[in-house]
Parts: C-alpha cells; sequence; structure tokens
C-alpha cells in the first residue's frame, strides 16, 4: 500500500505593515471582497470561536452597540467565525430578540458576518492557531487602514472577552498619529499630551532641547506637545 503523506500547508501569519490578504467571502450582508471593497475606510477584522456561545454574545453586543462609534471614524466591522451563514443568522437573530448583556437589549448586528466553514479565511489570517483550539478561532482583531495595510493586530484566547474600549483607543491613537505625525504614549486617551517621535540627528535633539516653545522635553529623546481633543475629533470624526 502506497504511503499517503499528509500535506502540510503552512501558512505565514500576515504580520503589521503586511498587505491584508485578500479573500471573497459570504456574510450575513451579502457577499464581500476584501479588502477592496473597504478601500479608503479602517476596517476592523475580527473572528470569535463560535456562535451561540456566552463570551461570544457579549462581545457581538457590545460591538454591534458601538457600530455607529466606529463609523463615525470611519471604520467599518468585520466579523467571523467558523460557522456556516444559516448558524450566523440563527445566532444574530436571537441575540436581538432575547439576549440583554450590561443593559443593552434588542440589538441588531448590521456589520458583516462572514461564514467560514472551509476555515479558508481564518488559516490566512492566522486565526487558527492550534495549541488554543484546532477547530475554533481566536478573538482576533486586525486593524486595517484606508490602503489595505495591517496596522496592528490584538489576540486574546477563547475564555477572555475583549474590551472594546481599548479598541476604539487604538484606532484613535493610530488615527491620531497619522494625521498630526506623532505617537500616543501608555495609556494616552484624546486630550492627553502626545509624543513627538524620537530625534533622528544630533542636531535635532539639540534644536529640541534648547527652541522649541509648543514642545516639552525631559531630555532630547522625550519629548510632549499638548494636543487639543477637539481638534483631534475634529480632524478625525465624519461630521
Ligand atoms: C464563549 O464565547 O463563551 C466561549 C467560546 C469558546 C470557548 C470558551 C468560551
Amino acid at each position: 500500500m502506497e504511503a499517503i503523506e499528509e500535506k502540510k500547508q503552512i501558512i505565514p501569519m500576515p504580520r503589521i505593515g503586511d498587505d491584508a490578504p485578500k479573500f471573497k467571502a459570504v456574510t450575513t450582508q451579502g457577499d464581500i471582497n476584501f479588502p477592496d471593497d473597504y478601500a479608503g475606510k479602517w476596517v476592523i477584522l475580527f473572528s470569535h470561536p463560535a456562535d451561540f456561545t456566552p463570551v461570544c454574545t457579549s462581545e457581538f453586543i457590545t460591538f454591534a452597540h458601538l457600530e455607529d462609534k466606529f463609523e463615525k471614524t470611519n471604520c467599518k466591522l468585520v466579523g467571523l467565525s467558523i460557522d456556516g451563514l444559516y448558524s450566523h443568522i440563527a445566532w444574530l437573530r436571537t441575540i436581538k430578540d432575547k439576549i440583554e448583556f450590561n443593559g443593552m437589549k434588542n440589538i441588531e448586528v448590521k456589520f458583516p458576518l462572514i461564514e467560514d466553514i472551509t476555515m479558508k479565511v481564518a488559516k490566512k489570517y492566522g486565526m487558527i492557531q492550534p495549541g488554543e483550539s484546532k477547530t475554533q478561532a481566536v478573538r482576533a482583531v486586525f486593524f486595517i487602514d484606508p490602503i489595505g495595510k495591517i496596522r496592528a493586530i490584538i489576540y486574546y484566547p477563547l475564555s477572555l472577552g475583549r474590551n472594546f474600549n481599548e479598541i476604539y483607543r487604538a484606532l484613535i491613537a493610530m488615527q491620531t498619529a497619522d494625521r498630526f505625525s506623532v505617537a500616543t504614549p501608555a495609556d494616552w486617551n484624546p486630550g492627553d499630551d502626545v509624543i513627538i517621535p524620537p530625534a533622528g540627528s544630533c542636531g535635532v535633539a539639540e534644536e529640541r532641547m534648547s527652541l522649541s516653545d509648543e514642545l516639552e522635553c525631559k531630555d532630547w529623546f522625550f519629548c510632549t506637545k499638548k494636543l487639543d481633543k477637539d481638534k483631534i475629533l475634529e480632524a478625525i470624526l465624519n461630521k
């Protein structure tokens, strides 16, 4: 008998700075061609382990509740799990009709939820992490920018529900960094001082320390400046 060799296909995990892997998929809002359909917009592509599970249900209610807030920052949400379309539809209907979480109820999930029963998309995005589960996607969050580049990735294990304030904060921080050419320190939120990226030459370091009224430099490599919250929101939020 001929030995049957199992074909091991190693798919590299996408990384920050990579182009978002392309795919076509069926979703609860119709077919999508990703990321091309989202050109010019930020997208948060996220996976959850399974429909009809409690942590995922709490996350969907929370994300759907915040959808308008993300929309105002030019950001679309796209979910995915290794379930079929009819399971997705039934689960989203149940969420709307029956489930209340943290005071949120009658929540309609209007963003697309990808069916990925073949794991085609989940594998492309490194959402299957066999040490955690071979059959369910981990809780992955991919931030994809308007030109289709992956800008940030967060992974959580199955048992841990995500912090959606942090997901929103990360999105706003990246948009602020792009718009104002700054970086953001630990625990930054709009209205807090921002960081001036490190000086790249001795001349700039000297200039930073001696010149600027606008900057507050603790040392040549640690300079901050004020950036008004309203100025950020004015630049970022859709009117
Ligand atoms: C949940 O969403 O509740 C869940 C899913 C998979 C494993 C553990 C919890």
